[in-house]
């Protein structure tokens, strides 16, 4: 089943220069996916996922989830629709640094009125798989950055989103948290199905994704598919990185 499917998705900034960050992208994700994004900066990543998370809108074109167009919803129906359906995890954790770490994971489920026995339940649960238990009374300075994106993921997906959208969610850390983050993403999708779209920089990040799409000037440039070999995968993703200009590439 199509969970997500972009039909011919054009953005353009207006400005004294208008700049087009999407050109005519088509494509489609299946439930139970989890792909990567990968292009050199300024290549349309970001644009892309706000456009899918209707943080912003595109040009022409449309955006379907679960066979929504989601540009066309109303927008209260359209707040409530992602609030139930889209969780996001950005670079820089964005948690709240005055709440704890519990409060910060329960805060989708507090905002939508759930009952405390549910939260609670659903809280044990997520801090138990992400191996968060042991902190949940901390504050957001007082634990690591791969901590930190940990509980952000938890926060993201606490409510069981039909699609989680990932920018760059290891670009703040170091290759052990990244590894961490990684294993969490790789969990979440494989234990509970979660549908992931992820932009990342790091190849061997990328090699675990069940396909790349790699953009260029806001258009596919280029997609693979993993096979059962996550090294020849690896290299095939160095590959197509080379050819797509390593001199922009920013790491
Ligand atoms: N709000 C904006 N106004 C004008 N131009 C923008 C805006 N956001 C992004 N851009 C431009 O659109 C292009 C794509 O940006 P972005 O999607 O952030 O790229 P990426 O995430 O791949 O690095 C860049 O050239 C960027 O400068
Ligand atoms: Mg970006």
């Amino acid at each position: 089943m199509n969970i997500l499917e972009l039909k011919k998705v054009c953005k353009i900034y207006e400005g004294t220069v208008s700049y087009q960050a999407l050109d005519d992208m088509d494509f489609t994700v299946k439930s139970g996916e989890f792909i990567g994004v990968m292009g050199p900066s300024g290549s349309g990543k970001s644009t892309l996922l706000n456009v899918i998370s209707t943080n912003d809108f595109p040009t022409s074109g449309q955006v379907f989830l679960l066979n929504q167009d989601l540009h066309r919803l109303s927008e209260d129906s359209l707040a409530q629709f992602r609030r139930s359906n889209l969780g996001f995890v950005f670079q820089d954790f964005n948690l709240m640094d005055s709440l704890t770490i519990r409060e910060n994971i329960l805060l989708p489920l507090a905002l939508e009125g759930t009952r405390f026995s549910t939260m609670n339940q659903a809280l044990q649960k997520i801090a138990m798989q992400l191996g968060l238990t042991e902190i949940l009374e901390r504050f957001p300075y007082e634990i690591s950055g791969g901590q930190a994106q940990r509980v952000a993921i938890a926060r993201a997906i606490i409510h069981r989103p039909s699609l989680l959208l990932a920018d760059e969610p290891t670009g703040n850390l170091d290759s052990r948290a990244s590894h961490d983050v990684l294993n969490v993403l790789e969990q979440m999708n494989q234990d509970f199905g979660v549908t992931i779209l992820m932009v990342t920089h790091d190849p061997i990040v990328a090699s675990h994704c069940h396909r790349v799409i790699f953009i260029k000037d806001g258009r596919i440039y280029n997609e693979m598919y993993r096979g059962a070999n996550q090294q020849a995968f690896y290299q095939e993703i160095l590959n197509v990185l080379s050819l797509l200009g390593g001199a922009r590439y920013d790491f």
